[in-house]
């Protein structure tokens, strides 16, 4: 029960405080890494540092997808020694876990302290405009599976975190989108091939990729980039007023792969050969996936690490 979740995840803020060293003591950014994205971990080497897996945190559930391994660290980023949580790898909704346990750290992060927070992940690009390996600004999200009741807030109010009825309408900061678009021609990203745009995330609860229909569909209901996570933690987050940005790595191009239209005529022409190239073009898979990821990821954590080192210290 809500209640419930609310003591659990201060238990197990405690006991992640308890042996903190003080100068780690109050961060208040988290900042949690998707598919391939955990990179920014391996940038935090000095101390103090802290890490510790999940499987070693009371209560925190453990990812059983490759490239999700799941750890937090916690360090101090920028020249301002900013203390920061990292968390790398998170658990999906897919897998099997309650929305409770999907949301679980970030509502440990707000009990630690995080007062803003920074998500990534892996998206399938469904606007046409986008690239492999562009980076999306996410200004709005449609929260399908929460729109028919799977909904991380389901159940009694946790008053201790927010609202019953939290809005979401400002949920996407506007504050913290300027500065990534600030920071991302700061760095000088914008003179590469890579590009960053704003759109909107659609989550879906997975574990299959979607269907052609399907995804025609999303782009038809207005999203731009769809994927399998970020959005559970994003409305926990935003209940608990933590502030928010989040960015999505395309890293295939489900409506360009899909072809734009229901029908398949070219088909009827095809000998066996052609058949199957013709089919594996429309084929998501968690490779490819995790390929583009490596690619860009260097870039996406470059751009986090400067907004970051822009943050004011409270
Ligand atoms: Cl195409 N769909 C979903 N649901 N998640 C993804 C994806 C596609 N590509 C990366 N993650």
């Amino acid at each position: 029960t809500a209640s419930l979740s609310f003591e659990y995840a201060q238990n197990t803020a405690a006991s992640i405080r308890k042996q903190l060293p003080s100068t780690l003591c109050d961060p208040q950014v988290a900042i949690i890494c998707g598919s391939g994205l955990g990179g920014l971990a391996d940038t935090i080497h000095e101390a103090p540092r802290f890490e510790k897996s999940y499987a070693e945190i009371v209560h925190v559930p453990l990812s059983s997808v490759p490239g999700h391994e799941g750890k937090l660290i916690l360090g101090q980023m920028g020249p301002k020694k900013l203390p920061v949580v990292l968390l790398v790898g998170r658990v999906h909704f897919y897998e099997g876990y309650t929305m409770d346990q999907v949301t679980f750290i970030t509502r440990v992060c707000r009990c630690l302290g995080v007062t803003t927070m920074i998500v990534t992940n892996a998206a399938g690009g469904l606007n046409p405009n986008y690239n492999v390996g562009d980076i999306v600004v996410l200004n709005d999200h449609l929260n399908l599976a929460g729109l028919v009741g799977v909904h991380p807030l389901l159940g009694p109010n946790a008053d201790d975190f927010g609202t019953r009825f939290p809005p979401m309408s400002d949920a996407y900061d506007l504050e913290l989108r300027r500065m990534a678009h600030q920071s991302w021609r700061a760095l000088s990203l914008d003179e590469g091939k890579r590009r960053i745009h704003e759109g909107v995330y659609s989550f879906v609860g997975g574990p299959s990729y979607e269907t052609r229909a399907e995804c025609r569909m999303l782009r038809l209901l207005g999203a731009d980039v769809v994927g399998m996570s970020t959005v559970p933690e994003i409305i926990v987050a935003r209940h608990s007023g933590m502030r928010i940005v989040a960015f999505s790595l395309v890293t295939n191009n489900a409506i360009l792969e899909a072809g734009p239209r229901g029908d398949d005529p070219e088909i009827r022409g095809m000998d066996k050969s052609q058949l199957e190239e013709y089919l594996s073009r429309g084929r998501a898979n968690h490779e490819e996936v995790l390929e583009a990821g490596r690619e860009a990821a260097k870039d996406m954590q470059a751009l986090v690490r400067h907004m970051i080192s822009n943050f004011p210290h409270e």
